[in-house]
Order: structure tokens, then C-alpha cells, then sequence
């Protein structure tokens, strides 16, 4: 601290912060400041170090008004206002200036050219499988089933032994089944959905009300109508007093599901090791409505009716292999393959449309959810 700091000057000192030459130069400073600032993180550096900061010269000046004899404190406060107004006014002016030009730099910067060609992707289309399946699940749900999985990789005992396939039984062969290594190891390509019905019992309390999509495999050489890979659904009812005339209900509101309402279904004797009395369900031909003796069809090569899936009553072998009483409870079962269904539904000529992955086939099933 000096002298003139504590004592009160009869004039403002010649040398000190409120001569006039001394606030002409804050304000000079200032304002070169002010010019110089490039842009607005400067401009609020310079704002704080020359207009309102505590320490800008001005500001200390102010402070300094208390220091002059009251007979000049007036005039001296005059002019330290007048100049502190100019650095205020000048800070306004850039302020204005800067964030014009800042507004110019992002309009420039962040411009869109709507003129450029876009990159859209389509939004690309649900196979048409997977679509029939959900519907066919959905179908099964609103009845109450609930949906059950198995794994593809799948052991024996599930895929043939507990489904009552006898070790030699020529059913077998039939199913002309991919092995899994090493040899011995009891594991396979599951041939098809109804191991999920042993685990379904095994894994579940009773009554059992299951739907089951999934994919499965077999030897089969890729030809118009044959894939080595898949698409079945199997459903599974298990409760006491199951009939074959809930199978026939069942049945008719899935046919209705896959073909549409209306349509007659039909039972014809087959041989399924793990049901009895085992059948083909036979639906009405959509397009013909069973008029095919009458007209040639395309769709169902003039029979009248198109082979739906294989069904049964469960075998009471089944039952037992899954720890269920066959005495107190009966079931049902039945099994589709999902691709023949589509092809069937949609005139589709090639099962290997099914598997190319191709948007162009996909698309006009359309994107529903
Ligand atoms: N699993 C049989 C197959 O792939 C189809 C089948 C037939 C499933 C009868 C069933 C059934 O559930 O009861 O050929």
C-alpha cells in the first residue's frame, strides 16, 4: 500500500488511475482489447480482464473515487462513468459482431445439402417362415398353449428312444439323420420337433398345453421340395380325459389358421411310433375348396386336399418314458413342417427361395411385426 492509496487527494493524482490520461489509456487499452478479441471465448476473457472483472483497470479507478477530495469527486466520477460506459458500450458492439458471425460460421459449417443423393436403408422385410410361425404360435396361444423350446443339437434318447423308435426299428432310417461326432456320443441334428414334447413333460408341472417351432435336419439332398434344413411346429396337449375329438377341434382351428376359415380337414391311418392311433391331417384345398375332380389345380395337383402334418393320440410308451401316468393321463400330439405349409400358402415353386436370404422374396410377405 502507498501513500495516495490512504489519503484523500485534493485532485486526482497526475500519475495516479483517475488523471484523465490515465482513464483515456484503461480505455484505449480497453477498447483495443475489445477489437482484438477473435471470438467469443475471448471476447469473455477481455469482458473479465477489461470491463467487469475486479481487477480490470477501470473497475480499480472506480474503487479509487473514494480516495479523491469531495470538491472533485464529482467530476472525477463523471468521467471514470463515461469511460467505464464507453468499454461497456464498445463490449456490447463486439458482442453483437462475434455471435453474428459465429451464427454465420454454423450456418456454413453445419449445412445441409437436401440436394445429396441419400443413404436409406430399407427397412428390410421378417421371413416369411418366421411370419407363418408366429402365426401359427399366436394361434396356439390364444388357446393357451404355452411356447417350448429344445435344442437342435439334441441327444438320442429325446429325438428317438423316449418317442418309443425301437433301437432297430426301420422309422429310424427313415429319418435319415445327421450325426454328430464323435461317434458313439449319442448326439444328433434333432429330425425334428417332437423331442420338445419329452422335455416339455419331463420339465413342466401337469396338465401340459406346449407349442413348439424350431428348426431341424436331415440327409437330404437340396432339390425344389427338399432342404437339409427345416422348419417344424409340434404341439402337445396332456391332461386327463384328452380325447381324439379335442385332437379333431384342435385341428380344425389350425387349419383354419393356415389356410383360412371354412375349410374342411380330414384323419387318414398312418404309422407315427410315438402316437396311437397315428394320422395324416389332410385340409381342404384353399384355392379349389375340394372342386379339383371337377376343375384342374394347381395348388394341390388336382387331390382336392393338401397334407397338413402327422398326428396321434400319445402312445401310453411316450407317457411312461416322460414319467407320466398313462393310466390317469391321456394327450395329443401333432407336427408340421413349416415350409411345405408356405410353399403351399403361397405358390412358392422352390424350398431353396426359403433359405437365400433374398429382401426382393422376402419383401411382398411384407414387414408386419
Ligand atoms: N415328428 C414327425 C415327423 O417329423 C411329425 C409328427 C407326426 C409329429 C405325428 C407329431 C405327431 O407330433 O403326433 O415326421
Amino acid at each position: 500500500m502507498t501513500m495516495t492509496d490512504t489519503m484523500t487527494d485534493p485532485q486526482p493524482a497526475a500519475g495516479g488511475p483517475l488523471a484523465p490520461a490515465a482513464l483515456d489509456a484503461a480505455v484505449a487499452e480497453a477498447l483495443a482489447a475489445l477489437a482484438a478479441a477473435a471470438d467469443l471465448a475471448d471476447l469473455a476473457a477481455v469482458r473479465t480482464a477489461q470491463v467487469d472483472g475486479r481487477s480490470a483497470p477501470l473497475m480499480l479507478a472506480r474503487q479509487k473515487l473514494g480516495t479523491v477530495a469531495p470538491e472533485n469527486r464529482a467530476d472525477t466520477g463523471k468521467r471514470v462513468n463515461e469511460a467505464l460506459g464507453a468499454v461497456r458500450d464498445a463490449h456490447t458492439a463486439r458482442l453483437a459482431e462475434l455471435t453474428a458471425e459465429r451464427d454465420a460460421r454454423v450456418l456454413v459449417e453445419e449445412r445441409v445439402d437436401v440436394t445429396m443423393p441419400a443413404t436409406r436403408r430399407r427397412p428390410g422385410a421378417r421371413h416369411p417362415l418366421a411370419l407363418l410361425s408366429d402365426r401359427l404360435v399366436d394361434t396356439f396361444v390364444a388357446m393357451g398353449y404355452e411356447v417350448a423350446e429344445g435344442p437342435e443339437v439334441e441327444h438320442d434318447w429325446f429325438n428317438f428312444e423316449a418317442l418309443n423308435f425301437e433301437p432297430d426299428h426301420p422309422a429310424r432310417s427313415e429319418h435319415d439323420t445327421l450325426f454328430v461326432e464323435p461317434e458313439g456320443s449319442g448326439r444328433l441334428l434333432r429330425t425334428h420337433t417332437s423331442p420338445v414334447q419329452i422335455r416339455a413333460l419331463l420339465s413342466r408341472p401337469l396338465p401340459v398345453y406346449v407349442v413348439a417351432p424350431g428348426r431341424t435336419y436331415r440327409n437330404d439332398t437340396v432339390d425344389a421340395t427338399h432342404s437339409p434344413v427345416f422348419g417344424q411346429l409340434e404341439c402337445l396337449a396332456v391332461d386327463e380325459g384328452i380325447t381324439m375329438a379335442d385332437l379333431r377341434g384342435t385341428l380344425d382351428v389350425f387349419a383354419a389358421a393356415l389356410f383360412g376359415s371354412g375349410l374342411n380337414t380330414r384323419l387318414r391311418p398312418h404309422y407315427f411310433p410315438f402316437t396311437e392311433p397315428s394320422a395324416e391331417l389332410d385340409v381342404q384345398c384353399f384355392n379349389c375348396r375340394g372342386e379339383a375332380a371337377h376343375q384342374p389345380c394347381r395348388v394341390c395337383s388336382d387331390e382336392g386336399w393338401i397334407e397338413a402334418g402327422g398326428c396321434g393320440m400319445v402312445d401310453p410308451n411316450v407317457l411312461r418314458a416322460a414319467g407320466v401316468d398313462p393310466t390317469r393321463y391321456s394327450g395329443f400330439a401333432f407336427g408340421m413342417g413349416l415350409e411345405r405349409a408356405a410353399m403351399m400358402r403361397h405358390g412358392v415353386r422352390e424350398i431353396r427361395d426359403f433359405v437365400e436370404g433374398d429382401v426382393r422374396f422376402s419383401l411382398p410377405f411384407g414387414i408386419e411385426g
